[in-house]
């Protein structure tokens, strides 16, 4: 079975930008390790990143089709955008919203996330390794 896992706006610039909040690896890096455990976990993996607002919004109407279970991290997107709302509550699988940084001990414009409204799970201030507890607990939701 297929994950997609959606990333949001500036997150192509992973370990280049503030890296005191989201660390030195790379997207790249991310990447890598989310494929080397989808293989263990017995899932295929679409790995993909945007910059742009509908382009999430078309990945998530691909994903109807596609895929078992969305992971998104949907960046600067998390705190503003409806559509993404609203094309996830067009998706009938499961989806577990990741942001590397605690977004909670952040800004207070960071604390609200529209996309919580619609995600079974949420993993926040786990670096990275976010994405990889999202796979373990798709993994446990699709009894894989
Ligand atoms: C983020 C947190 C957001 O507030 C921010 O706009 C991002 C990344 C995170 O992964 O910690 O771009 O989603």
């Amino acid at each position: 079975r297929m994950i997609h896992v959606l990333n949001g706006p500036n997150l192509n610039l992973l370990g280049q930008r503030q890296p005191e909040v989201y660390g030195h690896e790379t997207l790249a890096d991310v990447e890598t390790r989310c494929t080397a455990l989808a293989d263990q976990l017995g899932l295929g993996l679409r790995f993909r990143q945007s910059n742009h607002e509908g382009q999430l919004v078309d990945w998530i109407h691909e994903a109807r089709a596609e895929a078992a279970g969305i992971v998104i991290n949907p960046a600067a997107y998390s705190h503003s955008s409806v559509a993404i709302l609203d094309a996830l509550n067009a998706y009938d699988g499961p989806v577990i919203e990741v942001h590397i940084s605690n977004i909670h001990r952040r800004e207070s414009f960071r604390h609200h996330s529209f996309v919580s409204a619609r995600a079974e799970g949420v993993i926040a201030g786990c670096g990275t390794e976010g994405y990889l507890l999202a796979l373990r607990r798709l993994a446990s939701i699709l009894g894989q």
